[in-house]
């Protein structure tokens, strides 16, 4: 080799190593957010409170990539406190910083907080949104990309542009009202129906009144992806586009193996990324999701209406609205939620196959099974989990075990996980995982209604669905072979969904319904992985910033509250103090 070839040779090869060190490390993202309610936005045709970030709804782009640490400055301008979560960011090490109740104090109105987490060997889909006070129903929610690092391919080719769009149901109740209503009368069903179905916010395209709806604007023959997530609080829907198939690529940050759809079922939390080709002819088609479970006429407020517009087009959209499946055909659904399998040999945030950590020879250590129904605790109406329900402390769980030894905030492990109490009542729910076991959750369903199960810090593995009861001899359909590893698994009604996640990731971790409402009143509870080993390699300690509350409230008095707590005060406080300590195993 000659000097000149040698030195090209080594430039370049700092040049990669430059470009690799980079990309591994990630990067800083600075957001500075300000959350506050707008009551001129009005997404119906009514006036009503609106939860935007910097102005907007739905709020900012995080535009991340694998490994990027993001410092979210959150300044809070609501009247009441607020956290945010990270839906599907796995907080590897840190759930600190996830943002629910049982880990973070909320930002107190008139204050900031600044996250910072990293988006850890992650890729794909993902939103956020507000945590509490059910103030999700009215906003405050956004999407995520976390993209490929420069190095590592991508099962597809690049697209020439990529889309957000999240779809929900939304109520022209303040969430005020809404969230006070529920909590004294509330039924299984849908006697609260939400009013109607917004893309990206805004209203179902020609629906009399509606002034903005969504619109996409595309080039003949090129191809987008299209990132779809349900940030709605209790219907599924089924997305389709007229004229136009889809082909599924990616879900909550797994690649799937890719197959193409005439239309796609989205559950409430989920998010699916879909390639769509733009190869009709020159004119505008219907976007449309359209509810499951629910008979909708074509003009219905239910039915979300968005438009794909060719950018030579002058056609207005027209004819009936791409026709989709029954949305009371449970096996249409279950025979595609069945179809949406990992594609093994993709590489995702690393470059070796995603397949070569797989389910096909796992021993258990542990099995959950959750059935997730109704009961009227002291008459009032809760959602219950084993027929408990979550009571939501003032003391987050995370601080009491850092600066309490959890002792007399709450008791690990006293509901059962595998039987249901034979009467319903409220409780701290809290559950070991064992750390670095194989769990096995089964979610079942015993209400008449869709549910939809999110496990925060991880991604499982959804290996059955079901009806009926669960035995362990159902064990044997599973698919161990290629099960797509996500966040959130829907749950057919009277039905189960058996998932398996690899307990690697130690903190306390929030295992709820996505369903705001059955979230809201108590369908929740948390696992708390523990390892021993203090080496902050292993766990993060508390953020320097960390917020302090509840028990730990330094500043006030030991009376005054912190500030209206997640979930209403249940008449009896079933927490006995001081009991758990000496009791606990860890
Ligand atoms: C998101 O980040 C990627 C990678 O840095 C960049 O290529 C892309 O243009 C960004 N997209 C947006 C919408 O900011
Ligand atoms: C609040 O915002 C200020 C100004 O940007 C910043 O310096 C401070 O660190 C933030 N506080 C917290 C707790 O994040
Ligand atoms: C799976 O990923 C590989 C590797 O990127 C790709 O070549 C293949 O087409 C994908 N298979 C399916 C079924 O999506
Ligand atoms: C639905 O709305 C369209 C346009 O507003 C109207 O032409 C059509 O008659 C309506 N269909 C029904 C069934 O009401
Ligand atoms: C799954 O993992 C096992 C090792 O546990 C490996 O032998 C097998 O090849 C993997 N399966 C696939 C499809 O990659
Ligand atoms: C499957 O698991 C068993 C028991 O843990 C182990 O002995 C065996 O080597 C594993 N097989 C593969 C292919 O990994
Ligand atoms: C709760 O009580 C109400 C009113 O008494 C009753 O209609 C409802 O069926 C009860 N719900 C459950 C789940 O028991
Ligand atoms: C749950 O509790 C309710 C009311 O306390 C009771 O009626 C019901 O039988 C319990 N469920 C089970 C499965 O035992
Ligand atoms: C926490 O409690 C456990 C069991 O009660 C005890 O063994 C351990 O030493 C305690 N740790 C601290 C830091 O107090």
């Amino acid at each position: 080799m000659t000097f000149s070839g040698h030195h090209r040779w080594l430039i370049a090869c700092t040049a990669l190593l430059a470009v690799f060190v980079v990309g591994a490390n990630g990067v800083d993202i600075y957001l500075e957010w300000n959350v506050a309610i707008d009551t001129t936005i009005n997404p119906t045709i009514l006036q009503q409170p609106v939860i935007t970030i910097n102005g907007m709804f739905p709020g900012p782009l995080v535009n991340a990539s694998t490994n990027d640490f993001i410092h979210v400055n959150v300044f809070n301008n609501l009247d009441e406190p607020l956290l945010l979560t990270w839906n599907g960011i796995q907080q590897r090490l840190n759930s600190w910083q996830d943002g629910v109740s049982g880990t973070n104090c909320p930002i107190q109105p008139g204050k900031n907080w600044t996250y910072v987490f990293q988006t850890k060997d992650q890729i794909g889909t993902f939103f956020y949104f507000p945590s509490i006070n059910f103030q999700k129903a009215a906003g405050g929610f956004g999407p995520i990309r976390v993209n490929n690092r420069i190095v590592i391919n991508v099962p597809f080719p690049k697209p020439e542009a990529e889309f957000d769009l999240l779809i929900g149901d939304w109520s022209y109740t303040s969430y005020k009202d809404a969230r006070s209503l529920i909590q004294s009368n509330n039924t299984p069903g849908h006697l609260n129906l939400p009013d109607f179905v917004l893309m990206n916010g805004k209203g179902p395209y020609g629906y009399p009144g509606i002034v903005n709806y969504e619109s996409f604007t595309v080039s003949q023959w090129k191809t987008y992806r299209f990132r779809i997530s349900n940030v709605g609080n209790e219907l599924s829907f089924n997305f389709r586009i007229q004229n136009h198939q889809m082909v599924v690529v990616e879900t909550e940050g797994s690649y799937t193996q890719q197959i193409t759809l005439d239309s796609l079922d989205v559950h409430v939390g989920q998010s699916y990324s879909v390639l769509v080709t733009a190869n009709q002819k020159e004119a505008d088609y219907y976007i449309v999701a359209t509810p499951k479970m629910l008979s909708t006429t074509d003009n219905s407020s239910l039915v979300g209406k968005g438009v794909l517009h060719y950018a030579n087009s002058n056609t207005p959209v027209s004819g009936p609205l791409p026709s989709g499946p029954d949305p009371f055909d449970r096996a249409f659904s279950v025979d595609q939620a069945k179809s949406i399998r990992w594609n093994m040999t993709a590489g995702a945030a690393r470059p070796n196959p995603q397949g070569t950590f797989n389910v096909s020879n796992v021993t258990l250590s542990q099995t959950f099974i959750l059935h997730a129904s109704m009961a009227n605790i002291s008459g009032l109406p809760r959602y219950v989990v084993n027929n408990v329900s979550y009571l939501t402390l003032d003391t987050p769980l995370k601080l009491a075990d850092q600066f309490a030894n959890g002792s007399d905030v709450y008791q690990l492990d006293q509901f059962p996980v595998q039987s249901v109490k034979d009467a319903a009542e409220y409780g701290v729910f809290v559950s070991t995982g064992n750390h670095k076991g194989w769990i096995e959750l089964v979610f079942k369903n015993d209400l008449d209604v869709m549910d939809a199960w999110h496990l925060d810090g991880f991604g499982f593995y959804v290996v059955g669905f079901g009806d009926g009861d669960w035995q362990p001899e159902l064990r044997s359909t599973y698919n161990l072979l290629d099960p797509v590893v996500r966040s959130t698994t829907q749950v057919y009604p009277g039905g189960w969904t058996a998932v398996y996640a690899f307990l690697d990731n130690p903190g306390m971790w929030n295992l709820r319904s996505q369903n705001l409402k059955n979230w809201y009143l108590g369908q929740e509870l948390y696992v708390r992985v523990y390892d021993p080993d203090p080496n902050p390699a292993k766990e993060r300690p508390p953020p320097e910033n960390i917020l302090l509350c509840g028990k730990f409230e330094t500043s006030a008095p030991a009376s005054s509250p912190s500030g209206p707590p997640a979930a209403p005060v249940p008449p009896a406080a079933p927490v006995p103090a001081n009991a758990a300590f000496g009791q606990t195993p860890w």
